[in-house]
């Protein structure tokens, strides 16, 4: 059967006409004739308007960590709507909710509740100046922290001139130049220049604000012992650490990664994978300096700590937490990694993974990059064309290189077995339309001298 998408786009020029890029956000737009519009999922599938059925490696960016419309969640946010919705007054939910991520993340002293991570992230940063009395803050190339102006600047490698730095960008018109003036960026995994930063500047600075894997671009990894760097280097010149957990926290492990790279931060953000897809953030760390809200730093919202959501938050934790799904989640990334690298390497496809299985980034090098820099430095041709190859033969990964694939505990044996196969007709379909010129070795910038 041929692969379309009639109806998505008779329902796209519908939506553009009520709807700016006929969606709610800009990234959901990926073209007038490419945009998909989900009729429902179940489990690690979804299924589009025209019935097309895909297995799901974005999972909304990450949140669905148990598959979608999971039974023991739904019902509990069901249950949760019991109570109601808001009341602008406190429930037990929250409490109990608080205890389940302290429970799994010891450093979670404190919890205080948001509706995503932009929010959370805000909030953090906050809380940071209020008990430092300092303005500025640090973040890292690369990263993402949410739409709210302090985060939304990027480098320029596209514009930068011959022998001078990149420089700084926004995301697009509205952010205001101002924002820039509070923070300084450095390159991931590189301590030397941070420290550089925080010995000229450290008396301004209120944060370091670090994603721990950065899950928006590739899922590059720290090298061992950078976050403990880090850790060190803030501790060192007086400067809180708060570490982004958004995507990270409740998939890479029980404890997030702050367990698997040992560090413990002094503020860290949760969101995505805390509720399944119910919209609920929180901000936690240290008491003393969590007590803060309420002594001077100001928090709050309409919708924080919702019913539903601390439904779904108290299952989908239950769950994390009592059984060995996140072990079974990353097993399947690393069965799915090893099948591709067979298929791959049967081609002679130079290639790496970067990151960790549950969240992993493919890249077409053999080694996989550092930092934001050597990401854009590379081709990414190839994946681009298989991703559009993948999608319109029912594996539903992102088409920007940048996103991580995502799994879910309802990734099975099934999926894994339609994904290869389908990979592998779509490796060899991308190679016939494009060719090897876009693979490129680690040595030299080159393409690989394979004939295609
Ligand atoms: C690391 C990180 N922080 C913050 C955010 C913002 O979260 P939200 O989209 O819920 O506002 C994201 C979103 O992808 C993220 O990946």
């Amino acid at each position: 059967m041929t692969y379309s998408l009639a109806k998505s786009n008779a329902h796209f020029r519908k939506a553009v006409q009520r709807l700016p890029l006929g969606v709610s956000s800009n990234f959901r737009y990926w073209g007038d004739d490419k945009t998909v519009y989900v009729k429902h999922g179940q489990g690690a599938r979804l299924w589009d308007l025209d019935g097309n059925c895909y297995v799901d490696y974005r999972l909304a960016y990450g949140p669905v960590i148990l598959g979608h419309r999971h039974p023991n969640v739904d019902e509990a946010a069901r249950e949760g709507q019991s109570v109601g919705t808001v009341y602008a007054l406190g429930t037990e939910g929250e409490y109990r909710v608080a205890e389940l991520i302290h429970s799994m993340m010891p450093g979670a002293e404190l919890v205080r509740f948001s509706n995503s991570g932009t929010e959370a992230s805000m909030a953090a940063l906050r809380l940071a100046r209020g008990v430092t009395g300092k303005d500025h803050y640090v973040t890292f190339e690369g990263s993402y922290h949410g739409l709210f102006d302090g985060s939304m600047w990027r480098l320029d490698l596209e514009n930068q001139k011959p022998g001078e730095e990149p420089q700084l960008m926004p995301y697009g018109a509205g952010v205001p130049g101002l924002s820039r003036e509070l923070f300084w960026q450095v390159p991931y995994n590189d301590a030397n220049k941070l420290e550089d930063v925080l010995r000229r500047h450290g008396d301004k600075i209120a944060a370091v604000l670090i994603e721990p894997i950065l899950g928006n671009c590739c899922g590059i990894a720290p090298a061992p012992d950078f976050l403990r760097a880090v850790r060190e280097l803030a501790t060192r010149y007086n400067v809180l650490m708060i570490v982004d957990e958004v995507k990270t926290g409740f998939r890479v492990g029980k404890g997030g990664a702050q367990e698997l790279y040992g560090v413990e931060a002094d503020i860290f953000t949760l969101a995505k994978a805390m509720a399944n897809g119910y919209p609920i953030a929180a901000v936690c760390g240290k008491e003393a300096i969590m007590r803060r809200f309420g002594q001077g730093v100001a928090h709050g919202g309409t919708y924080t700590a919702q019913a539903m959501s601390l439904g779904a938050a108290e299952a989908t934790l239950t769950l994390l937490r009592d059984t060995t799904a996140l072990a079974d989640i990353a097993a399947y990334g690393r069965r799915m990694q090893a099948g591709m690298t067979a298929i791959l390497g049967a081609r002679g496809i130079p290639h790496s993974f970067a990151g960790h299985p549950s969240m992993g980034g493919l890249f077409f090098r053999q080694s996989p990059p550092t930092n934001y820099r050597d990401w854009k430095q590379s081709d990414y041709r190839f994946y681009d064309a298989l991703a559009a190859n993948l999608i319109a033969r029912g594996i539903m990964c992102e088409p920007d290189s940048r996103e991580p694939w995502f799994i879910s505990a309802s990734h099975d044996q099934a999926c894994l077995d339609e994904t290869l196969k389908t990979f592998e007709e779509a490796v060899d379909v991308t190679l016939g339309d494009i060719g090897r010129a876009s693979l490129w070795t680690d040595t030299a910038r080159t393409p690989a001298p394979v004939a295609a």
